[in-house]
């Protein structure tokens, strides 16, 4: 006889990423032959954590006040306007000049997430999402309660435009409006970017549905936008497609700070909502800061209190950009010295751009998760593929893993 609600009762985490990875820290105190590919976070070539020094350095120098007292709900006018250089880069203007826009505070990007799922799906409305995806969506979903469509994400090695439009049809035939979730650039778990031409298809085909008077929301969570890509710019080239929103359809940004700065423990992160309709704006403040009113009251004050630090200081700007680069370029060696041991072995992934995972494809990720484990390596099941996270294995460590595995499965 269970003392919970009726419906948190069958609300149970199991396969999560952080059980996983103790189970896979576990085994290192036993076995020293342990590849941890489990944890999406950044690990150095020692195996050390990462930690970028100017923000560690900016976070050591804040007082005791601004570390604890309460930040505003929406994390206040500095961050907004942060958040927005940020994320837009050299498209802030373009975008503030096309849209009307909101920014509100979220305890990481997860916040932001839960805030638009809750906010804006209904019963009658699932959110739409290929068929690979991080699997903590389903988590927040079932939390509120709320359901998913998925589409085969992939056409051969592209993205599967198709796919997507058929089932936001299946949808509108019983629902006035469209909810859609893009997980882009450096897709977690494959690390695919979407081309400007697959973006294109995409706005031009919800505005079409705008068009025909339907509401459409688009959920973009570019969690790992810092991590894709030649450059801080190479990687911002998608936005330059916004222009091609001529429609009132609403899109709301997921941002991590956990990712960009490294700080996954401090929960830094904002909902950034574009919309040409003010009402859309609107509703947006009105409902994002009513939830977390009622979950997380407000958004840390150390991460905001770093934002508005780091932002204000271009010396550490330029250094933190710097380091930025470094970090980019260490993952970009892993990704190269696995994927060319995997096409020497025959092994097959999904398409790789960027970003912190490359996935194995397979029918059966819990079996091939669980040979994997008899040999060492801890990876992550996701739907289609078991998921290795190359942002924490050294270099030195990758060497002969994609044998090791094709050997196995
Ligand atoms: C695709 C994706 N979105 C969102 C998040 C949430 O990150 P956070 O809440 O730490 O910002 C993660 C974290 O792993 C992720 O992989």
């Amino acid at each position: 006889m269970s003392y919970l609600s009726k419906h948190r009762q069958s609300n149970i985490l199991t396969g999560d990423t952080f059980q996983i990875a103790r189970e896979a820290k576990a085994a290192k105190d036993v076995y020293d032959d342990v590849i941890d590919a489990t944890v999406g976070a950044l690990y150095e070539d020692d195996g050390t954590f990462y930690a970028y020094k100017t923000i560690t350095q900016i976070i050591n120098k804040l007082p005791a006040d601004p570390h604890f007292r309460y930040a505003p709900t929406s994390g206040g006018l500095d961050f907004k306007e942060n958040i927005n250089r940020w994320v837009f880069g050299p498209y802030q203007s373009m975008v503030e000049n096309n849209f009307q826009h909101s920014v509100v505070a979220s305890p990481g990007a997860s916040g932001a997430l839960y805030n638009t799922f809750l906010n804006y799906l209904d019963d009658h409305t699932p959110l739409i999402m290929p068929d690979i995806y991080w699997t903590n969506y389903l988590v927040i979903l079932k939390s509120v309660n709320r359901s998913s469509m998925t589409y085969p994400m992939f056409d051969g090695d592209f993205f599967n435009i198709e796919g997507f439009i058929t089932t936001c049809e299946k949808v509108l035939e019983h629902s006035d409006k469209l909810v859609c979730l893009f997980n882009d650039p450096a897709h977690n778990p494959t690390g695919y970017t979407l081309s400007i031409g697959e973006w294109e298809r995409i706005y031009a085909y919800l505005n079409g549905v705008a068009e025909a008077g339907k509401k459409v929301v688009l959920i973009y969570d570019l969690a790992y936008i810092d991590y894709d890509g030649e450059s801080l710019e190479d990687s911002r080239r998608l936005f330059d497609v916004l222009k091609k929103v001529y429609t009132d359809i609403l899109i709301i940004i997921a941002y991590s700070g956990s990712k960009s700065f490294s700080l996954y423990g401090l929960r830094v992160g904002a909902a950034i909502a574009l919309s040409k309709r003010t009402e859309n704006i609107e509703d947006f403040n009105q409902g994002a800061i009513f939830t977390a009113r009622a979950t997380w009251s407000c958004p840390p004050s150390t991460g905001i209190q770093l934002v508005n630090r780091l932002f204000s200081n271009d010396m550490l700007m330029d250094k933190f950009k710097k380091e930025l680069k470094v970090a980019r370029t260490a993952l970009k060696a892993r990704a190269t010295l696995f994927l060319g041991e995997a096409e020497t072995v025959g092994l097959k992934t999904y398409p790789y751009h960027g970003g912190f995972f490359i996935t194995i494809p397979t029918d059966n990720p819990e079996v091939a998760f669980d040979k994997l484990k008899d040999i060492h390596i801890y990876t992550i099941p996701v739907p289609k593929g078991v998921r290795l996270a190359i942002s924490s294995i050294p270099l030195t460590l990758i060497t002969g893993v994609a044998k090791r595995i094709k050997d196995v499965l």
